[in-house]
């Protein structure tokens, strides 16, 4: 509709112009990204996705995809803080699956976390495994409704009524291929706790959601 908008030149000022422009630019955006979250997640349902798993720094990933994610962060205005436990040991994996799990988590943060969110990337080591965490400090998820976001194009509630974009397949991407690496994927959520739902600014709540 606005690519005919602007064809037409049936324009009230260059100023319509440009908001047009801005619009048809995101959607195109967006459907690339959702499209290739379709792609990417209709391949490693049918097992054909080539994990291609190696030696890697975990570290070195995840720097590198918070990198990449930067500029977004920068737009949107939250904040973001990488904790990086030194000296993490080399461990078998597939760099571009676990860039795919940051970039869905940190949309999720972004996208869910309300405004000026505090965003968290923390990656630990622990006997035997690698923990990496996405924390925002947003309305959290109920309870009943936790169980439910792995699963394939689940939106939680509040999602639904407040932000059309998304069609909830990354949480199940990210399942996916957190168990192809032979680990899981959790949710800790209280809601109330961030300090978006109640906008309570004392220091009690001022905890992650
Ligand atoms: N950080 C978050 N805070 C609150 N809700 C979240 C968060 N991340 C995911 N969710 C909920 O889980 C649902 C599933 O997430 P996802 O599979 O990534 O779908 P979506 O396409 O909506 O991003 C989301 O629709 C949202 O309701
Ligand atoms: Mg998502």
């Amino acid at each position: 509709m606005f690519g005919e908008l602007l064809a037409l030149g049936k324009l009230r000022s260059p100023e319509k112009g440009k908001e047009y422009a801005d619009i048809i630019t995101r959607e195109a955006e967006r459907l690339t990204h959702l499209i290739d979250n379709v792609l990417d997640f209709s391949r490693i349902e049918r097992g054909k996705a080539a994990y291609d798993a190696k030696m890697s720094d975990l570290a070195e990933v995840v720097a590198r995809a918070v990198d990449l994610f930067r500029h977004r962060i920068e737009r949107e205005g939250v904040t973001l803080k990488t904790i990086l436990d030194d000296h993490l040991p080399e461990t078998l994996l597939d760099e571009n699956g676990m860039t795919l799990v940051l970039f869905n988590l940190l949309d999720n943060a972004v996208k869910y976390g309300g405004e000026h969110a505090e965003i968290t990337v923390r990656l630990q080591s622990g006997p035997g495994v690698l923990r990496l965490s996405v924390t925002d400090n947003g309305p959290g998820i109920q309870r009943d409704e936790q169980r439910r976001i792995f699963e394939r194009f689940y939106r939680t509630r509040a999602a639904r009524g407040k932000h059309a974009r998304g069609s909830g397949i990354g949480l199940s991407l990210v399942k996916h291929i957190a168990e192809a690496h032979g680990g899981r994927v959790t949710v800790d959520s209280e809601p109330g706790r961030g300090r978006h739902l109640h906008g309570d600014h004392t220091g009690a709540r001022r905890r992650p959601g």
